[in-house]
């Protein structure tokens, strides 16, 4: 049976979360491949709310396995917390299964992120203050700490050690920080080893088992594709690949497996943290984007900045990704605008760009080219089919699909799981 990766075509929050959950319903596996607890993905379904970091979002499924990948940067803490927070309201999180290849998020890399940011001043990224990037900075350095080294003590202490030596001169002589204790981190972080190393498991392995086995996986990813770190709009992006190739990378399976790839996308754009946006509106219509779409972060609780749909960014998203559909969320939210504004292409210097700029000082530059569309009045939540919805509301989901090339499989008009409609059209 063949693998499924969803991921988000924008700046992140499009909703996959309940996207994923839906997908959930008949997959046997649901795989986290990147990112770390920079993520936020809510899930509402059968009175149940809750706001996954680290857990992948199939979790209210008792068929479903949870797997946190290779790829992924775990702090293990959070995790715990995560895992007794669901538990202690009933959920079973005893599935949960980690890779001992991928690698902790350490108290420095909290605090280091931090210190950067403010070190950057206006420049500053607007990270979540996760130590995401400081993480994957040391994964790639070949310094990071990984989360089989959990279980055995003696090279978790002597990693930590020479590991420590650079960062407290870094934090100490660079930051005006207090230089951390190995000891002390050694002795938390061990604590959490013991009652995770039931989990550690060699999830490449067991997600190959499962494919031969004809069971079905899908992979969730975190972020966006403008949130990646070689294909989005760089140095304003996380640290990780949430494209589909990071997928296979980062659950260590092969492009074989794979037959669909799932584009989430919300019916217009938002965005946390600085950098270019150029469908961004500062006036009545984000505003009601805003406040309908009650667009405030997951994890960080920041507001998400608002704008129109962007068909630039869908179509880019389509390549780099390979689409082969799109699951568009909160198309209720529209609802009361007396006009919607789609983004066909951008203009900049005189020239017109239909596709993704080659250069990120054009981006940054671009002014986008809006093609008008009827608004519609009525409140969307209670569709129960595609074809009910009032015709305003359906061409507007046509022309995305036709301006994106690609089909959308599935509609969402509302946060709730039974919010959603299929589509056969386009
Ligand atoms: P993710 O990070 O991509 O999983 O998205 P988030 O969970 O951070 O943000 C999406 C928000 O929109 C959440 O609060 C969801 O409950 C909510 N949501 C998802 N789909 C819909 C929808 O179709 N309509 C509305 N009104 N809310 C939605
Ligand atoms: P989900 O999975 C929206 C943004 C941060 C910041 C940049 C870098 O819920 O869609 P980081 O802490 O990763 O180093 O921050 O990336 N960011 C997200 N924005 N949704 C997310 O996740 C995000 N994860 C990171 O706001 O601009
Ligand atoms: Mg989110």
């Amino acid at each position: 049976m063949p693998a499924t990766i969803l991921v988000g075509t924008q700046w992140g929050d499009e909703g996959k979360g309940k996207a994923t959950d839906l997908l959930a319903g008949e997959t046997d596996f649901v795989v986290r491949y990147q990112g770390g607890n920079n993520a936020g993905h809510t899930v509402l379904a059968g009175g149940q709310l809750l706001k996954l970091h680290l857990i992948p979002s199939g979790i209210l499924y008792p068929h479903v396995t949870p797997v946190i990948a290779d790829g992924v940067v775990v702090n293990p803490g959070v995790l715990l917390q995560e895992i007794d927070a669901l538990a202690a309201r009933g959920i079973d999180p005893s599935r949960l299964v980690v890779s001992g290849n991928a690698h902790l998020i350490m108290p420095y890399h909290l605090e280091i992120d931090k210190v950067t940011e403010r070190y950057l001043g206006k420049h500053r990224l607007g990270t979540t203050k996760r130590g995401i990037g400081p993480a994957y900075a040391d994964k790639v350095a070949r310094i990071g700490l990984r989360v089989q080294d959990l279980t055995d003590p003696e090279i978790f202490r002597e990693k930590l050690e020479v590991v420590l030596r650079e960062k407290n001169l870094l934090l100490a002589k660079i930051y005006n920080r207090l230089p951390m204790d190995p000891a002390a981190i050694a002795d938390e972080y061990l604590a959490y080893g013991e009652r995770l190393a039931p989990r550690i498991t060699d999830t490449s392995a067991l997600l190959y088992r499962a494919l031969r086995d004809g069971k079905r996986v899908l992979l969730e990813g975190a972020q966006g594709t403008l949130l990646d770190i070689d294909h989005g709009t760089y140095p304003f992006v996380t640290s990780s690949n949430p494209v589909s190739g990071g997928a296979l990378s980062g659950a260590g399976i092969g492009p074989k497996e794979v037959d669909r790839v799932i584009g989430v996308t919300k019916a217009y754009v938002t965005r946390v943290g600085s950098g270019p946006f150029p469908t961004e509106d500062l006036g009545s219509a984000g505003k009601h984007l805003g406040e309908r779409g009650a667009e405030v972060g997951t994890t960080t609780g920041r507001a998400r900045r608002c704008g129109w749909f962007d068909a630039v960014l869908l179509r880019y998203a389509v390549r780099v990704n390979g689409l082969s559909d799109v699951f568009l969320t909160k198309l209720d939210v529209l609802s009361g605008l007396p006009e919607v504004k789609v983004c066909t292409a951008y203009e900049f210097d005189g020239r017109r760009y239909e596709d993704f700029p080659p250069h990120q000082s054009i981006f940054h530059k671009a002014e986008p080219v809006f093609e008008d569309m009827e608004g519609w009045p009525e409140e969307l939540g209670g569709t129960g089919r595609f074809e009910e919805l009032p015709a305003a509301a359906r061409k507007y989901v046509d022309r995305i699909s036709q301006l994106g090339g690609v089909p959308i499989r599935n509609l969402s008009v509302g946060p709730d799981r039974e919010q959603t409609l299929a589509v056969d059209a386009a």
